[in-house]
């Protein structure tokens, strides 16, 4: 039997962003927070590198603002970008008050009146800048806030709960176009329950897993994009996916990445032979900006038909290694790799997903009442190309600003009237399970393929076809039988993988992430992909 719940705020997918939000919010309000997996199985939990922000007196804002252009290549929000990087130290603050145990500058030191946090660097970052917890900023973040949510009576943190799509005004047939609530299947009960709300915040992460490799967890199926765009909201920059320079390449090593803080500590990128290839690349060396390192990764791979480059620390002391690295020293050395005497074999691999939903500065979308932080959001801060560790101070930024946002409307906005409940009586169960196995094998290996680092019209067109003929079969699969965590997921990864090829062949330019060989210059023009749905169908 399914259910029926009323929430102020419904927020969907418990990371940093959505857990930031909650607990920021005004504790008269009712608040769910769901997950679809286990609370842990978003992305936060696995960021291993930190948070950027100005934190210490030789850096300044304008710095951070005039890295964090330069690696946008040219398409970054200016306003976004100073928003965000003003906003750092508060937010950087707020969670040093939640508990997050920071690295710091001398672990005997108790007194906390003074900033002394250890600062990392990575790529593009002209200054140290990241604070970080070892090599599992993450695990530390993710588990304060989580423990924090859990003291807040107001806030029930919900598992196993897969957003099916939300519910606007117009679909149901109502006056407006506000958001009221959401779908959600309960996976314990494998009921579509109906989630009435008078706000509802996406928090969903990225799409990365649309990419056969990847660095994120099975989770990263750009949910929250695709519901909000069948919901009608705009979306930007789709096109611009980072891949990782440096994830590790093993056979039983799924998902392992190298933190880019190994680098700003000094690692060196080669070749089999010892050399340091970067050179040869930019200026910066293994600090120059992510899609170039990758791209130069990608290049070296190919010219000598190698299946790995390698990064090397062996250079530092084991002691200092063990200290900032534990996290990566020890997983490398499950599978017999010591990084304190031997390079680590490591292949590029998707990574972040730069555009999503368009927001403004409260994370409010194109349909009211409907919010969208974090990966799952375009603010305008990346511009073509994520500088490292500013997606997680963006979450803390927007998921702030948002729930001010909801704490000034909230007088305004009542609960939705009765939403009518999850119409099942036309569906059966299916009996081809198959079919979305292969799909999602299919639809992964061809974005690799063809949508990866190194795009062409042709490879695009390739991509676009495919992908077309899997929305059709995945529509009438949909339509025919019962809703399940794999269906939902496919559907949603199908529909992003569309809107990213989509947005690929619009840009007749080669900028930051998106590099084509049909384009390979830049357009004097620097301009933002932005696709509008149709109608609210998408
Ligand atoms: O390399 C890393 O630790 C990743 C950081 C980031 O993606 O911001």
């Amino acid at each position: 039997m399914s259910q029926y719940y009323q929430y102020d705020v419904l927020i969907i997918g418990s990371g940093a962003a959505g857990l930031t939000t909650a607990l920021t919010l005004p504790s008269h309000l009712r608040i769910a927070v769901l997950s679809k997996g286990d609370l842990s199985s978003g992305s936060t939990y696995w960021a291993q590198g930190g948070v950027a922000g100005v934190l210490d007196d030789t850096d300044t804002v304008e710095s951070h603002v005039h890295d964090t252009l330069i690696a946008g290549a040219g398409l970054c929000r200016e306003d976004a970008v100073r928003f965000t990087v003003e906003n750092s130290r508060s937010a950087i603050d707020w969670l040093i008050e939640q508990g997050v145990p920071f690295t710091r500058n001398d672990d005997t030191d108790e007194d906390t009146s003074h900033f002394n946090y250890h600062l990392t660097r990575e790529g593009g970052h002209s200054h140290r800048r990241i604070i970080h917890a070892a090599d599992a900023t993450g695990a530390a973040i993710f588990t304060t806030l989580l423990e924090r949510a859990r003291q807040r009576s107001n806030i029930d943190l919900i598992e196993q709960q897969v957003a099916v799509d939300l519910i606007t005004a117009s679909k149901i047939g109502r006056q407006g176009n506000e958001c009221l609530g959401a779908y959600v299947l309960d996976r314990e009960t494998d009921e579509v329950d109906t989630y009435a709300a008078r706000f509802v915040v996406l928090a969903t992460g990225g799409a990365a897993k649309v990419y056969l490799y990847t660095s994120n967890p099975d989770s990263a199926c750009g949910d929250g994009i695709a519901m909000a765009w069948r919901a009608g909201c705009s979306v930007g920059n789709l096109e611009f996916n980072q891949f990782h320079p440096t994830c590790l390449y093993h056979p039983q090593a799924k998902n392992f990445l190298i933190t880019e803080a190994l680098r700003g500590e000094g690692a060196h990128l080669k070749l089999p032979n010892g050399e340091r290839f970067m050179t040869r690349f930019d200026e910066r060396l293994e600090l120059a900006p992510r899609d170039i390192v990758a791209r130069a990764i990608d290049h070296e791979m190919k010219r000598l038909g190698i299946d790995c480059v390698y990064l090397d620390i062996s250079h530092k002391s084991a002691a200092f290694i063990q200290e900032h690295f534990p996290t990566v020293y020890e997983r490398c050395l499950a599978f017999g790799i010591d990084i304190t005497q031997q390079p680590i074999p490591v292949v590029p691999a998707a990574h972040y997903t730069c555009g999503g939903v368009v927001v403004d500065q409260h994370g409010h979308t194109d349909i009211a009442n409907l919010y969208a932080i974090g990966e799952t959001s375009f603010t305008g801060l990346h511009g073509a190309n994520r500088m490292a560790s500013n997606s997680l101070l963006e979450c803390f930024v927007y998921a702030r600003s948002a729930a001010a946002d909801i704490s000034c409307q909230v007088a305004h906005v009542n609960l939705p009237d009765q939403l009518p409940h999850w119409d099942a009586s036309l569906v059966t169960d299916s009996d081809e399970d198959v079919i979305i196995a292969h799909n999602w094998d299919e639809l992964r290996r061809f974005m690799w393929d063809y949508v990866g680092i190194v795009r062409t019209n042709k490879r695009l067109l390739r991509a676009q076809h495919r992908v077309r003929l899997l929305l059709s079969e995945i529509d009438e699969f949909y339509s025919n039988y019962r809703v399940s965590r794999d269906l939902i997921e496919l559907r949603n990864l199908a529909l992003v993988a569309d809107l990213i090829i989509r947005s690929a062949m619009l840009r007749k330019e080669s900028r930051g992430l998106h590099y084509t060989l049909d384009y390979p210059e830049l357009a004097e023009l620097a301009e933002d992909t932005i696709l509008r749905p149709a109608s609210v169908d998408g």
